[in-house]
């Protein structure tokens, strides 16, 4: 069946805030003296705040109280935060605009399925908030990425059935989230990080969406 819908991750797929996320990440853990890198930091990509945190402290072998988690999770937050409010078009990664532009003339419907709560911000920020049909609420969702939540929200509120929705993700939790949401997943990034996609390209100016198209059509997902 064709495809009738392509849903977009946000950070790391269309815009480069990924980097934003590691770098306030990363701040944070020199406050705490944890051992960071961008390697650690693959394993937080497309997790959400608290399960983020969570990740960091086991790196540090350290045990905070909620009371604490709360203090360091709004300390990051702030970091980023900052970031964002100085982010311009210009924070829109290669190819987004031109495979946004694509998958409408192929007349599908978009969404946006960012677990960040921030995405409303940075998506008016980067000037396409317009562009997308249904931005998913992050706070809304129950189960946060590896879980299908977020993706199935998009299809609903589209009025699509999943297995014709195209999933665009930079993040393996992500990938695992359209995959389990019945959906054919376009990983963007490093090939051994996101095996689980059904096809791979390594950034968003390499995404042909004509194969993409093409190839969801045939497959079996
Ligand atoms: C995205 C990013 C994650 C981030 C999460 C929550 O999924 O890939 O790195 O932790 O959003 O973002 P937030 O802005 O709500 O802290
Ligand atoms: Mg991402």
């Amino acid at each position: 069946m064709r495809p009738a819908a392509a849903i977009f991750d946000l950070d790391g797929v269309l815009a480069d805030s990924a980097v934003m996320h590691y770098a306030a990440w990363k701040r944070l853990a020199d406050d705490l003296g944890i051992a960071f890198d961008e390697a650690a930091n693959e394993a937080l990509k497309g997790v959400d705040r608290m399960g983020s945190l969570r990740l960091l402290l086991a790196l540090g072998n350290r045990v905070a109280s909620q009371t604490e988690m709360e203090a360091m999770a709004d300390a990051k937050n702030a970091h980023f935060v900052e970031m964002v409010g100085r982010a311009t078009p210009a924070n829109l990664l290669p190819g987004a605009e031109r495979l946004l532009a694509d998958a409408r003339a192929a007349d599908l419907m978009l969404a946006v399925a960012s677990a960040s709560r921030n995405a409303p911000v940075l998506l008016a920020r980067l000037g396409i908030a317009d562009r997308f049909d249904f931005i998913a609420d992050a706070g809304a969702v129950l189960h946060p990425k590896p879980a299908p939540d977020i993706f199935l929200a998009c299809a609903d509120a589209l009025g699509v059935e999943p297995a014709r929705c195209l999933g665009f993700e930079d993040a393996a939790a992500g990938i695992e989230a359209i995959r389990a949401a019945q959906m054919f997943a376009v990983g963007i990034g490093d090939p051994q990080a996101l095996s689980r996609a059904h096809l791979i390209y390594p950034s968003t100016a390499a995404v042909d969406l004509g194969m993409v198209l093409a190839r969801s059509t045939i497959a079996q997902h």
